[in-house]
């Protein structure tokens, strides 16, 4: 009998042969994986698979799609096979080379947009947040699904994006000009907040990615944020051998280790927020699945109030949230 590769199949009998195909590797959310994987090799979306389960698919598309089966089988996350992943309602183009958006990380966007909202309410400017005024950095942006999904949100806002890896920075590029948001966003190589320093005198670490006007380079000197926000590393380094295959061997390093009990990061990075923020400026930050008890006790009067910590669907608290004094 020959392989299903070089056969002509009918589009359900090849989802029912790839589902079985991941099913037997123990891959998760195989009928998903399966479906995304026909989609992507046919070009096609989810209502023309269903609505033509007879339709014959030429040999090579399912040479294609078998390959692709495989891959995922052996490993590679989905996404980096159909190169994409939905956030916030817009697509991210993904490589390798950047953390591929989660669900969760939806929740600091709601958080952020919701405080920001009181923050308005409390100053009696109840109109439309527009983000009009408003100072925002992401740090660690990765693809840069959280500054783009923002700067869809808060059109009026100015958004700053940093990252310590000038090909995760290339990719949010990437991303921010496909989306239309280029225009909107200052992408910065820097570790954390450096390129801010906090010192009126000092000169800025690095050189925005994007050319720009050097008055604004220089801006960025005396820059205070009304919100930082950011989905830092925070995998424990010691828990290497315990992550799913996808994570561990298909995920940037520098995108998932916080160091060795993974919420080392948060200790610098909270201290710094404190020095870059306005007062009653915003710090939104994600949780690994068990930062929270190393962390909340980072963020203490008298320089932090309104603390807030919000579960996510899974009811793992997953966003800590605090305003500046
Ligand atoms: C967990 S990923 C988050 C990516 C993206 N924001 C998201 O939510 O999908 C963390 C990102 O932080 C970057 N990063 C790691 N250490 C950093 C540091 N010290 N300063 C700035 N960015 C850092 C990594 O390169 C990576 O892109």
């Amino acid at each position: 009998m020959s392989s299903p590769q070089s056969q002509s199949l009918d589009v359900r009998t090849a989802l029912k042969q790839g589902i079985h195909l991941l099913r037997e590797a123990h891959v998760p959310s195989d009928t998903l994986a399966a479906e995304l994987l026909l989609l992507h090799v046919t070009r096609r979306d989810r209502t023309w698979l269903y609505a033509h389960p007879e339709e014959i698919l030429d040999p090579e598309i399912i040479a294609s799609y078998f390959s692709l089966l495989r891959r995922r089988a052996a490993g590679e996350p989905t996404q980096h096979l159909t190169g994409k992943q939905e956030f916030w309602g817009l697509e991210f183009e993904v490589t390798p080379e950047v953390l591929i958006p989660r669900p969760e990380t939806e929740h600091l966007i709601e958080v952020a947009l919701d405080r920001l909202a009181i923050r308005e309410l409390r100053a009696s400017r109840d109109h439309k947040l527009t983000g009009e005024g408003l100072t925002i950095v992401d740090i660690g942006t990765g693809s840069g699904c959280i500054a783009i999904s923002l700067a869809k949100e808060l059109p009026d806002a100015k958004i700053y994006a940093t990252d310590v890896s000038p090909a995760a920075l290339a990719m949010a590029q990437r991303n921010a000009t496909r989306l239309g948001f280029s225009n909107r966003i200052t992408f910065l190589e820097s570790n954390l907040l450096q390129a801010f320093p906090s010192s009126a005198a000092s000169s800025p670490h690095q050189s925005p990615v994007c050319p720009e006007p050097a008055e604004r380079v220089t801006n960025h000197q005396s820059l205070l944020f009304d919100l930082i926000i950011s989905n830092p590393p925070y995998i424990a380094r010691k828990e290497f051998s315990n992550l799913p295959i996808e994570v561990r061997d298909h995920e940037p390093t520098s995108a998932l280790y916080g160091g060795e009990e993974g919420y080392e990061l948060y200790g610098q990075l909270i201290p710094e927020a404190a020095r870059h923020l306005k007062p009653s400026g915003l710090l939104v930050l994600e949780l690994g699945h068990d930062s929270l008890p190393a962390v909340r006790p980072l963020l203490e009067f008298p320089q932090w109030t309104n603390l807030l910590v919000t579960n996510d669907l899974a009811g793992i608290p997953r966003v800590l949230s605090a305003e500046r004094t």
